[in-house]
Formats: C-alpha cells, structure tokens, sequence
C-alpha cells in the first residue's frame, strides 16, 4: 500500500473549542505511537478538525500521511481549487498527500477528474481518491481519462457491515487500489457485542482492538480508527501488533458471516 496501514480518523473533532487541545493531543499521541496516517475532512467540524489536525502535526509534516476530502459540492472544476486552498490554509501544509472526493455528487466525473489532476500539476496534492464508491461507480472512474490514477477508496468496513469482500476489496486488490476502511468499530455500536466480547476475552485483548485487528488482517486495508481519549489510541496501537488464528476468525465469520452475494455498498 501507498499509505500507512494504521490512521487516526477525526469527524466529531474540530466541533468545539473546548475539546480542540484534547483531540490535537490524542492525534499527536498516536503519531508518536507510529499512527502515521492521519484522515480528514473539510465536513468535519465545518473546517475545525482539519484546524485541530494543523495544531497537531505543526513541525512534524513530513512523518505524517495526510488525507482530506471534499464535498461533492465541490467537485466542479471551478470550485475544487478554492476548496483545496481552504484545506491546506486550514491545515497549514502545503500538500495534501491524498484528496479524497468524498461521496459522488452530480458533477460529471470526467470534470473532477480534470481539476484533481490539475492540482497534482501544481503540486497541492500528491495523489487522489474516492470515497463510498461501490465497483459500479469505480469502472466509470477508470474509463474516464485520468480516471485509472485513482489511489485509494475510502469506505465503511468492519465485523458488522462485511460487504465489500464481496467484490469492492478484490477489485481494488487487482488495480493496486488502495482501500481505507472508516468506522473500522462501527462508530463504538459493534463493541458489546457479546460473540465479539467472548472472543476478545479469550485473547486477552478488548472488543474494539480484536475487533481493529480483524480489519488490518487484510494486508490491502488501512484503518483509521477515531479515538479521542489516550487510553483509546494506545489500544488501537496495540491491536496492529495481534496476529488472529484461524480458530478466532472462525469464531468471527460464524457470528458476522461473510457476504455471499452482491449487496449495494454501505455508507454513513
Ligand atoms: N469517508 C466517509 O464517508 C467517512 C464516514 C465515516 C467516518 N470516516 C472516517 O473514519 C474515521 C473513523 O470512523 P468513525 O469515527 O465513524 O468511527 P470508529 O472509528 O469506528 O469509532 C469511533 C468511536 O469508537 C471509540 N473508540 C475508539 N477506539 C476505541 C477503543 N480502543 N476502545 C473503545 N472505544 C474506542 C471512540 O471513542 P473516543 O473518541 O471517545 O475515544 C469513538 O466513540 C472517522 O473519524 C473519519 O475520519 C469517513
């Protein structure tokens, strides 16, 4: 993969200033912990949490991987470059490592297409994405030119919501596709689960971390889990290090079966 297999995700941070110091900690935490990828958003916070972001890789830019996205009010060519420059403004970078079209809107993809490569030409970012685009939507992008430069896929993937094994995961497996797994624990709803909990006991370890473990055992995922609290983010660290055997994703695929056909890809 192009990226760091483990991130920090940030929606809901950025939202109030009483939190921002928190939240920048929690991010620098994980950084230090190793956690170099770092997802964000102009949505997110309405612009504070690529604020908090700025706050907490102020002169350690280079260590970081760093990914935002765009509304898809955005994705018109006269808009992408106003709204890129308002990212890095409010991150205080200048480039982005990835930029992420952050659901399909009504833009035709041929004119986002057109703007994300002329912002790679002027050096904002180094590569592009999607998000919440199912295969269907994926092979429109390709046939598009330009379109095969597509980096990474950013989608909802965890124990609960298994879909994407489908078809989504070996399609971009095969194209060198790089996929980002949001809400890797289901936004917190997976973790009392009780299949999950017993099984999670039996190894030592919390819900969530088996339940972040399963997701990074595909070697083609990052994660990017979003912890604001301390003891959270060195957990999710931890939970990169778990090697699970085949007896414990047995236990898993009985309890959260893998899909056995096409279903229509999940989003929040
Ligand atoms: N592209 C998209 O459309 C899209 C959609 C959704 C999310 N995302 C991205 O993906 C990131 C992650 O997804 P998410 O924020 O929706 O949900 P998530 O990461 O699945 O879950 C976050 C929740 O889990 C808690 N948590 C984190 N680590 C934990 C641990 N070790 N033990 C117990 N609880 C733990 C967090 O609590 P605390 O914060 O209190 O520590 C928070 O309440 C987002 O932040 C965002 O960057 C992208």
């Amino acid at each position: 993969m192009r990226m760091p297999r483990l991130g920090l995700g940030t929606w809901h941070m950025g939202e109030g200033p009483r939190h921002r110091e928190a939240e920048a900690g929690a991010l620098r935490l994980g950084l230090d912990l190793g956690m170099l990828l770092v997802d964000t958003a102009e949505m997110y916070g309405d612009g504070g949490a690529e604020e908090v972001v700025a706050q907490a890789i102020r002169g350690r830019r280079d260590e970081v991987f760093l990914v935002s996205k765009f509304y898809p009010h955005h994705a018109s060519r006269r808009k992408l470059h106003a709204a890129c420059d308002a990212s890095l403004a409010r991150l205080q970078v200048e480039r982005l490592d990835c930029y992420l079209y952050h659901w399909r809107g009504s833009v035709p993809l041929a004119e986002t297409v057109g703007a994300l490569g002329e912002l790679v030409d002027a050096g904002k970012i180094a590569s592009w994405g999607v998000s919440n685009f199912d295969v269907s939507d994926l092979e429109e992008l390709v046939a598009i030119p330009g379109g095969e430069r597509v980096a990474a896929n950013q989608v909802l993937y965890n124990l609960a919501r298994r879909g994407i094994e489908f078809d989504l995961l070996p399609w971009c497996a095969a194209r060198s596709i790089d996929v980002m797994a949001y809400s890797p624990l289901d936004e917190g709803a997976l973790l009392h689960h009780p299949a999950l909990e017993s099984a999670a006991a039996r190894l030592g370890v919390s819900a969530a971390q088996l339940a972040l473990a399963w997701v990074l055992r595909d070697p083609n995922v990052a994660a990017i889990p979003k912890a604001a609290r301390p003891e959270h983010v060195r957990a999710n660290r931890a939970a990169a290090d778990l090697v699970l055997d085949a007896a414990t994703l047995a236990t898993l695929d009985r309890a959260f079966p893998p899909p056995r056909r096409k279903t229509a890809l999940a989003m929040i």
